[in-house]
């Protein structure tokens, strides 16, 4: 599913991002399960990652980043008029995670909900939400990807703990001004085919939790690694090549490439067949792991923020996870 530029524009008027402050080593993994730094490393570019405090939610990283992305945008709570957060993993099955976010920002002015993507689910936000805006329905949206995968990680199983992470990254998108940057193309897409190859087999109504089922881990992540990775290539070049083309750009015009933030060898690959050089392309792995929806949403903040583009620039996300799905965007700063 696709779109080109429409009438009103829509810009990123601000970006935050939280990570919690326990920092979970590969070396510490190393006690826990049959792996090493030096396994994690070379196959994943992984040397640490973020987990959330116990009484720590998805909403109360949301609520951080939220407010950093709010305070740079230079935007009142109150004046928020839509908030959408991407999860997989929410607070509560209902109510959604945005309304305690809501509640937490005092945006009391706001339509508040959750949309389930995976990994994609930031830029899937960013499409609805810059549709809705170009459509005159609201001004302005914030949009969050927030996990606490720590709370769906079997932590007995070498192949999927090393892996994930906790955090929150936001941003606020608003109609441009004269002059403004602009949300140039983007592009999404499903293959409710493959939903095997990642997922949490429990706790819907497919497999309610049972103290058996727990036992057996049904409630967390599981994932056909090597089968993924083939398909997230393919699917993340494909999709950031739509959006290059659409908005007009050449691999020279781009500043930077902002991936989702899985395997550093599927980083490098997708840079590689972009023909985007690798220091155009912004890596935060190493510190977080995989964090879902919140990856490519940390990842662009903290590009942001280390001045990895400037004011009219261009840069392209691309995000890729289960479903399987996939979205980019390419964006004018
Ligand atoms: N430490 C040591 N050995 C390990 C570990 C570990 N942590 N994990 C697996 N191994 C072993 C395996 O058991 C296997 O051993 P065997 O050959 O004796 O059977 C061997 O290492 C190779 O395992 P593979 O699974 O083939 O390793 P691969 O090189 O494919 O790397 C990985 C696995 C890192 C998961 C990779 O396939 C990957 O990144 N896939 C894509 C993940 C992704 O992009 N997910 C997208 C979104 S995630 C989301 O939506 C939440």
């Amino acid at each position: 599913m696709s779109e080109v530029t429409s009438a009103i524009e829509v810009c990123i008027a601000g970006t935050g991002s939280y990570l919690p402050e326990r920092i979970l080593t590969n070396a510490e993994l190393a006690i826990l399960v049959d792996t090493s730094d030096e396994w994690i490393t070379s196959r994943t570019g992984i040397k640490e990652r973020r987990i959330a405090a116990e009484g720590e939610f998805t909403s109360h990283m949301a609520t951080h980043a939220a407010r950093r992305a709010l305070e740079q945008a230079g935007m009142a709570a109150e004046d928020v008029e839509l908030i959408i957060i991407a999860t997989i993993t929410p607070d509560t099955p209902t109510p959604a995670t945005a309304c305690y976010v809501q509640q937490a920002l005092g945006a009391k002015n706001a339509v508040a909900f959750d949309i389930s993507a995976a990994c994609s689910g930031f830029l899937y936000a960013m499409k609805i939400s810059k549709r809705l805006i170009s459509d005159g329905a609201f001004k302005n949206a914030l949009i969050i990807g927030a996990e606490k995968l720590s709370s769906v990680t079997n932590w007995d199983d070498r192949t999927t703990c090393v892996l994930f992470g906790d955090g929150a990254g936001a941003a606020v998108l608003r109609r441009s001004e004269p002059g403004e940057g602009s949300i140039l193309a983007t592009e999404m897409g499903t293959d409710g085919s493959l939903t095997h190859l990642l997922n949490i087999p429990g706790g819907g109504t497919a497999c309610p939790i049972t103290e058996a089922n727990a036992n057996d881990h049904l409630h967390t992540l599981t994932m056909m690694g090597k089968e993924v990775f083939k398909h997230a290539v393919n699917r993340m070049k494909e999709a950031a090549e739509k959006v290059i083309s659409r908005a007009g750009l050449q691999p020279e015009d781009i500043a930077c490439v902002i991936p989702h933030q899985a395997n550093l060898r599927i980083i490098d690959a997708i840079a590689d067949r972009l023909a985007v050089p690798n220091e155009r392309v912004f890596v935060n792995l190493d510190k977080y792991g995989n964090t879902s929806a919140a990856a490519v949403a940390i990842a662009l903040d903290e590009a942001h923020r280390s001045g990895a583009f400037k004011r009219g620039e261009n840069i392209v996300m691309v995000v890729f996870g289960a479903g399987l799905t996939w979205a980019a965007a390419a964006v004018r700063w």
